[in-house]
């Protein structure tokens, strides 16, 4: 393949690839966005492999890296479950650090290139910022990925003088970066660029370990944008046009991402990427840890809740994690048409951070065939929950807890949240008197007009659906 047939497929990949942002960005074209992307990455992959940079030898490794990676991918994807996703995306994540820092040792050894002067210090430059950025996206991932599933503690891990160590670390990584463009040699630049990497992933794992449980949904999407500047980054090193345009794509969709995670959290972005939010409170120090009970609590059965949901005019359901764990959603999904066939009006309040990744409900609910002009956000529907006979929370804990505006010694004091208890009757379902991901107790559960329906949230929406249709 000629280099311009080359050059024009990487122009459709990047127009596909823009076309499947602009798709993702709504749950109804989002099967369209994505098939979009597919076709954007199969075709930039052949135009690169046939093109006139890859000879037969170099084929032969592609494909066997094809085939490997491939397969490990299908795998991995096949296996996992919906709950598992943000998992898997931080795990990925770290791949594509690891790939750029790979890149950037593979490419300053490389004897095949030979530059002077002013393209060479460019050349050492991009180098430098593309493993720099790679080891933090690399080891920030992996922390990441160990907070999603639960191994490491979701509370922030605050060392003394920790913003110092940072600007410390940041200066020992610009100290170094002279070092290293001042080597005379690849053997005397090794040692700084080396150095600076152990640097970088040190600042990697103190950085997301600085994050509160409750702040992880902007660490994910802004790792998710430090993924893409290191793909671009490693573009640069391999003059590789289309992986700078897609690293570009991905690293400001990130980061235009991270800003709207922290505007739903009512979080100042700068501070927390400095860490240390989500620290106040004296929050358990994991998730699902159980927390000091603040009063009474009133328990209802299955039969109960179908009895209110079924005199109810109007019902809003708000669905958390706790749904996608017990994979509740199709069940939701009938008890909507049951209540719906009977007039009353259902709708679905979703908070922007519900689940354990951005969308997660609206894919839960997409799934499930829930018509998409009853699923509200949460700006949509906060001022109606006063008119509003029932919520039934799903699985929801945190989303929907009042001391994020209550108390200001909260962990997650000033989050926006579902104002659930200004409805007649809430009902919340979920398994104990569990705390959620922040590890915050719940001033909800011990209101007087709330009901606790304690139980795996699909078998009681079973048993709720089986004494609605009785
Ligand atoms: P959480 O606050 O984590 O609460 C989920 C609740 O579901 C838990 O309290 C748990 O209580 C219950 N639960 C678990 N399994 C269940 C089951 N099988 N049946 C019934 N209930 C079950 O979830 P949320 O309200 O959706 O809030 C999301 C939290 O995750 C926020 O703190 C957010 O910051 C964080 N987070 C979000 C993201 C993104 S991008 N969305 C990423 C990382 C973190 P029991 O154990 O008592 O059942």
């Amino acid at each position: 393949m000629s280099q311009s047939l080359v050059t024009v497929a990487y122009i459709a990949a990047a127009i596909l690839f823009i076309l499947s942002l602009g798709g993702l960005s709504n749950p109804e074209s989002s099967r369209r966005g994505n098939l979009f992307g597919m076709i954007g990455m199969a075709l930039a992959v052949l135009a690169t492999v046939f093109g006139p940079r890859v000879g037969a030898t170099g084929i032969a490794w592609i494909v066997g890296a094809l085939v490997i990676g491939g397969g490990i991918g299908l795998y991995a994807a096949k296996i996992v479950k919906m709950t598992q996703m943000p998992e898997l995306i931080a795990l990925m994540h770290s791949l594509v650090g690891l790939a750029a820092c790979i890149v950037g040792f593979a490419s300053y050894v490389d004897t095949s290139i030979q530059l002077a002067g002013i393209e060479k210090t460019i050349h050492e430059v991009e180098i430098y910022i593309g493993i720099l950025i790679g080891a933090i996206t690399f080891s920030g991932s992996l922390i990441a990925f160990g907070k999603l599933n639960g191994k490491i503690g979701g509370k922030p891990m605050l060392l003394p003088a920790r913003h110092w160590l940072n600007l410390v670390a940041l200066l020992l990584v610009i100290w170094f970066g002279r070092e290293f463009l001042a080597a005379p040699s690849v053997q005397a630049g090794m040692l700084p660029l080396i150095v600076m990497t152990v640097i970088a992933l040190l600042l990697g794992v103190h950085m997301v370990m600085a994050i509160g449980g409750a702040d992880m949904p902007v660490v994910v999407s802004m790792l998710n944008s430090y993924s893409g500047w290191a793909a671009a980054a490693t573009g640069f090193m391999l003059g590789n046009d289309l992986l700078i345009v897609t690293g570009a794509l991905v690293g400001s969709s990130g980061a235009i991402l991270s800003y709207i995670m922290c505007q739903a959290m009512n979080r100042n972005f700068i501070s927390v990427i400095a860490g240390g939010f989500g620290s106040g409170g004296g929050a358990p120090a994991k998730k699902g840890d159980a927390a000091e009970p603040q009063g009474e609590v009133v328990p209802v059965s299955s039969a109960e809740t179908a009895e209110m949901l079924r005199d109810a005019k109007s019902v809003i359901i708000v669905p958390g994690y706790g749904m996608a764990v017990a994979q509740a959603q199709h069940t939701v999904y009938e008890i909507t048409q049951t209540l719906r066939e009977r007039g009353v009006q259902v709708r679905f309040g979703i908070h922007p951070v519900a689940g354990r990744m951005p969308g997660h409900m609206n894919v839960l609910l997409a799934e499930a065939k829930v018509p998409y002009d009853i699923v509200m956000e949460m700006e949509e529907i906060n001022e109606d929950f006063p008119d509003t006979d029932v919520v039934m929370v799903i699985g929801a804990n945190d989303i929907v807890n009042p001391s994020a505006l209550e108390d200001p010694t909260s962990p997650i004091a000033g989050m926006p949240v579902l104002e659930v208890w200004k409805a007649k009757t809430s009902i919340v379902m979920k398994r104990s008197m569990a705390s959620g991901y922040a590890g915050v107790d719940n001033p909800l559960f011990y209101k007087e007009n709330n009901r606790m329906l304690f139980g795996d949230a699909k078998k009681m929406l079973d048993e709720v659906l089986v004494a609605l249709k009785s």
